[in-house]
């Protein structure tokens, strides 16, 4: 199985769409998809439970260390969604089973301030100062014609510890599909294909720390 753990100071950053996207894609590739939701906010656990029946499940699942504990043996892919502001202590049941820490993060001065901060306080934890549990980046909600978009990835390159692992546009696909209980990898349209081709390259960074 492997654990994909999201989370970040900031509120509103894109946690709960990468952990939906990110389970659409994998439940669409055929394999056993989990979600444990540990936010009360509950985003993830509502959007599953709004999963139509012509695209395939994914099982979620309330609550931090009890979700965890009843996650079935035969899971191929777990995604943990967070709440905003989670510290170390709040992050710690995951930790030891995360395999990815996948990090959101919008481009704007104050959020990219926040978090470098968040990135600087993960690097203490042992099991990421140790290289056991690979972080990335995702730069999300991204205008890329835009100066403070091209200035803010500019500068979480230069300033992150951590590799920037994907790159996602702004668009009201997001936001459209959440609400259908739909990610983008439930269709092939011209259109949502095009932003498909944004996740490839967080997905095979995915695959590579496996
Ligand atoms: N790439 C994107 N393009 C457009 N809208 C987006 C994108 N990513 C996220 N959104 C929208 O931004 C809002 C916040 O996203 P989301 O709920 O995923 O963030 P979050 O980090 O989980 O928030 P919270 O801290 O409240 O849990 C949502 O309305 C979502 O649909
Ligand atoms: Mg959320």
């Amino acid at each position: 199985m492997l654990t994909t753990l999201v989370a970040s100071s900031k509120g509103g950053c894109g946690k709960s769409t990468l952990v939906t996207q990110l389970a659409s894609h994998w439940a669409q590739a055929g394999q056993h998809t989990a979600i444990v939701d540990g936010d009360r906010q509950h985003s993830s656990f509502h959007w599953a439970e709004l999963r139509p029946d012509n695209v395939p499940g994914v099982l979620a699942l309330e609550g931090g260390r009890r979700g965890l504990q009843r996650v079935p043996p035969d899971t191929q892919q777990l995604l943990i969604d967070t709440p905003a502001g989670s510290t170390e202590r709040d992050l710690e049941p995951y930790l030891e089973s995360a395999n990815v820490l996948l990090v959101p993060v919008l481009p704007s001065s104050f959020d990219l301030d926040a978090t470098l901060h968040f990135l600087d306080e993960l690097r203490s934890i042992n099991r990421i100062h140790r290289g056991k549990l690979p972080v990335a980046l995702v730069a999300n909600r991204l205008k890329p014609w835009t100066h403070a978009s091209q200035d803010a990835v500019a500068r979480l390159a230069e300033q992150s510890p951590f590799p920037i692992a994907a790159q996602l546009r702004d668009s009201q696909a997001y936001v459209l599909l959440a609400g259908l209980g739909k990610g983008i990898f439930d269709y092939q349209s011209e259109q949502v294909r095009s932003h498909q081709q944004d996740w490839k390259a967080l997905l095979r960074w995915i695959k590579r720390q496996h």
